[in-house]
């Protein structure tokens, strides 16, 4: 998750870029640049760190320009450095693109351009838009400077895929910038004599709250008196205009109350970016030959709190696709325990910032044991990610809120793209298994999706009957149990309530004691293998006075219906995915409660969204 912006106007576009970008900054803080048309050449300046390093550089190096682009970067494929830091350019020095997004095939399309004569600066993936617009405006002729811009974007559009949106100026054509999306969010603002773009409308929402939200495949042609926009055949469309109400707090945001609450929603889309490096990139990923995954004897999971558990859930999947045995330990234990130097094992660590020191003194450990390493983490560059010998990256971009969510969710979509991937690679599943769980998996983010559509206003109703009471149960079983243990941890965190999570079948082993009239239970009962047990679960703690709260499926919720005090239902989906989907659905119960008793719910007390110190 990148931010990016663009102005043209009649005002010094820098001071615009700058203020936007600083708006932006919790799209990602790697990186900032700015790209701006002055006497009809491009200028550039980039800085790494966050974007006061990028004002700074342009109080020394002042840029006079009415049009610019800008960008602010979180690191995905490259380093943060200068050189990756985008605007990236073409050979020439004339076109200048910012972009938000991944493009996936970059490395053949990089390989191609490499044989016609171009030079790459940089590592990343974008650098190859800016040369793929500087060969097709070789081939766009009899036009108006900006008509051949954008027949050329439109070319360069049909040759990426991926996820994008992308902001470009050209020295051909002063004063424009065309703009293009597809699926990364991109938002045009209407000005008095100016026109905007950019990733959300916090970057220019001070200067106009006139926009248009642009569809996917949809490009904009930005001016200073005027904005177009066009169908992916050069159509002209009519904008829908809206008229943001926000302030700028709210617009921060995105309209949402609570950061968390943002996150939450934004989870199909952080697990469809994570997704996008998809199983067919695995092997580079994962960085092991067919035959050293063959060896893999053992597979150690270190993490922390949220991490911890999605780790633990992975432990279900893993084994049975993979048939490798999955040990899964808090990285503040592990550290401190005997580790038998069992060979072949491959020690994974999971963790959101790739600083939490428990974690970070867990994988020494591992290291130090002999172990293969691999990092599953959202910031790149992070110590745990230099520590490792390779790091799946989850792209779920910055996570603003101390309560994690959209990280947990991306944490477990990349676990079970690794369990169907070793599974595959071991030949426990074959080709048709390996197909079907890959489809399945694939339409993840649409699940999430509809588990968002059709379960917060449920949830918030049913919030709104037990918020008050002082002791919370969420119960579970296989992979739906450590997502019982991560409600409770949610619920805990930001309520300050009493809440625990068991395995379904535990609770008649002693738990069960402390079920009554004021505890809500929260049962976790997909109609799998184990709904029957789950089942029980429900009756066992119903029979004691529970107000019994079921999480289902359609078929679940035939036979829970009349059981239960109050259903929630998620979309059919196989067994291990459920636990996915009920992530969604015990976040939205941690949130609606505290938010009900008023807590601060995105800097909760006693808490650090990341763990530095032991
Ligand atoms: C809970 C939460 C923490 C973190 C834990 C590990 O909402 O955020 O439990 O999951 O401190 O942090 P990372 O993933 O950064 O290693």
């Amino acid at each position: 998750m990148c931010g990016i912006i663009g102005y043209t106007g009649k005002k010094a576009a820098s001071k615009i870029i700058i203020e936007g970008l600083r708006n932006l900054e919790y799209r990602g803080y790697d990186s900032a640049g700015i790209a701006a048309l002055e006497n009809g050449q491009l200028k550039r300046l980039r800085a790494v760190g966050k974007v006061k390093e990028l004002e700074t550089s342009l109080l020394k190096n002042k840029l006079s320009s009415l049009c610019a682009v800008g960008h602010t970067r979180w690191a995905t494929h490259g380093k943060p450095s200068e050189n990756n830091s985008h605007p990236h350019t073409d050979c020439g020095g004339n076109i200048a693109v910012v972009h938000n997004g991944i493009i996936e095939n970059y490395l053949s399309l990089k390989e191609d351009l490499k044989k016609k004569g171009h030079k790459f600066k940089s590592e990343t993936d974008t650098e190859v838009i800016a040369h793929l617009l500087e060969e097709n405006l070789k081939t766009v002729k009899n036009l108006t400077a900006e008509q051949k811009l954008f027949e050329a974007v439109r070319k360069t559009a049909k040759q990426i895929s991926g996820a994008f949106a992308v902001g470009i100026i050209w020295t051909g054509a002063p004063g424009i910038i065309v703009g293009i999306r597809k699926q990364s969010p991109l938002v045009a603002g209407i000005g008095d004599g100016e026109s905007f773009l950019a990733s959300d409308v916090t970057a220019f929402l001070k200067h106009t709250n006139k926009v248009v939200f642009l569809e996917d495949n949809e490009i904009v042609v930005a001016r200073q008196n005027n904005i177009s926009f066009y169908d992916e055949n050069g159509k002209e469309k009519k904008p829908l205009i809206t008229q943001i109400k926000w302030n700028t707090a709210q617009a921060e945001k995105g309209g949402y109350k609570h950061f968390m609450l943002k996150e939450i929603y934004e989870q199909p889309d952080a697990v469809a970016d994570t997704l996008r490096f998809g199983v067919e990139d695995m092997p580079s990923v994962f960085g092991m030959s067919g035959k050293q995954i063959k060896n893999i004897k053992k597979i150690q999971i270190i993490a922390c709190g949220t991490a911890y558990h999605a780790g633990l859930c992975s432990k279900y999947f893993i084994e049975e696709y993979s048939g490798i045995p999955v040990e899964v330990d808090y990285a503040s234990e592990y550290k401190y325990r005997f580790v038998p130097s069992t060979p072949g094992t491959l020690a994974i660590a999971v963790s959101q910032s790739g600083e939490t020191a428990d974690t970070i003194a867990a994988m020494k450990k591992a290291k130090e044991a002999g172990f293969k390493t691999l990092a599953i983490c959202n910031v790149l560059g992070s110590t745990l990610t230099r520590m490792a010998d390779h790091t799946f990256f989850t792209r779920c971009g910055l996570e603003i809120s101390v309560a994690s969510t959209k990280a947990f969710t991306s944490q477990l979509a990349a676990l079970y793209g690794l369990a169907v991937f070793l599974g595959f690679q071991r030949g426990v599943l074959n080709s048709a298994q390996f197909k079907k769980y890959s489809t399945e998996f694939f339409a993840l983010p649409r699940l999430l999706e509809n588990t968002i559509k059709n379960t917060a206003e449920a949830v918030k109703k049913t919030a709104k009957k037990i918020y008050k009471e002082k002791t919370f149960v969420f119960l579970g079983r296989s992979a739906n149990y450590p997502i019982a243990l991560e409600g409770a941890l949610k619920l805990k965190e930001i309520s300050y309530l009493h809440a625990e999570g068991f395995p379904g079948g535990e609770i008649k082993h002693g738990p069960i004691a402390i079920i009554d009239s004021h505890v809500p239970v929260f049962v976790l009962a997909p109609k799998d293998n184990l709904f029957e047990k789950m089942l029980s679960a429900c009756e066992e703690t119903a029979a004691r006075g529970a107000k019994v709260i079921a999480v289902t499926d359609k078929k679940g919720a035939e036979i829970l219906g009349k059981k239960v005090f109050a259903l929630v239902k998620i979309p059919e989906a196989n067994s291990f995915l459920t636990a996915i989907l009920n992530a969604v659905v015990v976040q939205f119960f941690a949130y609606y409660i505290a938010d009900l008793r008023k807590c601060e719910i995105d800097q909760p007390r006693n808490l650090a969204k990341s763990v530095t110190v032991e």
